[in-house]
């Protein structure tokens, strides 16, 4: 990598997206939108959605939506036609918003488009979503948490998951826990029609959002003290970029037998917790969340 090319783009190929047709939500910013510029690089056609124009060089094809409104996102997929190989579900928001409203974008509206969209990926395509270091225990919220997958519409899946907040935590983490879960139950059924889903959690990554993650992790509960010992876990934020090349990889043939997994993309943060290697503040703030408090 030289700083003449600071996507590490020229040591890419095409990994199997040449002539390739590739959706990619929240293209006009952040990951998304380096999602969207190495996708063009590598030569596959970029169909970009977002609620933002977006302005990215050579993408084929875009489109508004707001992920909040079941019926934009049903017009969308709806405009979306022919076949596609590849689904990139990049666009999300912070903690600082209204809670509904992060559940029902950060999950429902992924999950409705994705659904919406399936016909159209033909087999050996891919979907790969992101979650976040933040939904680190969506392996304890199993049970709960595939009521609402069971429930197909996005409506009542969003008012299950809106009550269920009481017991399960913060609504930017359960939203990405959903993320992560909807990814592991959804790859079993979708191994079958030859299309594998799989999903990254990043750590901190450098984004037009990051002031408002920022903000979000400081009104946790043990946020500030997270955050005071966060430069010792990756030394730096993550770079776009350093999210999308994991998710390129993830949706091309060379990850061909990965399905349903949820790829850390944070210098090995996630890990650090689980070894109990990180400074207790810092596990203290990642799993620390309402349910948790009131059994200890
Ligand atoms: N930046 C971080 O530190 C970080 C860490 C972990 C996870 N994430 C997740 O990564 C993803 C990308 O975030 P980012 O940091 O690149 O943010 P970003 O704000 O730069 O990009 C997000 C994009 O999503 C779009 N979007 C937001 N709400 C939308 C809606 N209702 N309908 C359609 N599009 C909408 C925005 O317009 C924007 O273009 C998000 O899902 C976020 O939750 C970010």
């Amino acid at each position: 990598m030289s700083n003449d090319d600071p996507m590490n783009l020229a040591a890419a190929h095409d990994w199997g997206y040449a002539g390739k047709r590739v959706v990619v939500t929240g293209a006009a910013s952040g990951m998304g939108r380096a999602a969207a510029e190495i996708l063009v690089h590598l030569g596959a056609t970029v169909v970009g959605i977002d609620r933002q124009a977006i302005e990215v060089e050579g993408v084929a094809e875009t489109h508004t939506v707001d992920l909040a409104d079941e019926a934009s996102v049903s017009a969308v997929a709806a405009a979306i036609t022919g076949e596609l190989h590849g689904l990139f579900n990049c666009a999300g928001i912070p903690g600082t918003a209204d809670p509904r409203t992060i559940l029902a974008i950060n999950f429902c509206g992924l999950r409705h488009l994705t659904e919406a969209l399936l016909p159209q990926l033909t087999p050996g395509s891919a979907i790969c979503n992101i979650g976040s270091t933040a939904s680190v225990n969506w392996i304890y919220h199993v049970d709960s948490l595939l009521e609402v997958l069971h429930e197909p519409s996005y409506a009542a899946a969003l008012d299950m998951l809106e009550g269920k907040l009481a017991d399960l935590g913060y609504p930017y983490d359960v939203s990405k826990e959903a993320v992560n879960l909807y990814t592991a139950w959804r790859s079993i059924g979708l191994n079958e029609v030859g299309v594998r889903i799989n999903c990254i959690n990043p750590g901190g990554t450098f984004t037009p959002a990051s002031r408002d993650f920022t903000k979000a992790v400081k009104s946790k509960e043990f946020g500030s003290e997270m955050l005071e010992h966060w430069p010792k876990l990756m030394g730096r934020m993550a770079k776009p970029h350093e999210q999308a090349w994991p998710m390129v990889f993830l949706n091309s043939p060379f990850a061909s037998f990965v399905n349903g997994a949820t790829f850390c993309v944070d210098a090995g943060l996630t890990s650090g917790l689980v070894s109990q290697q990180h400074h207790p503040m810092i596990a203290a703030g990642m799993f620390w969340a309402p349910a948790q408090k009131a059994s200890s």
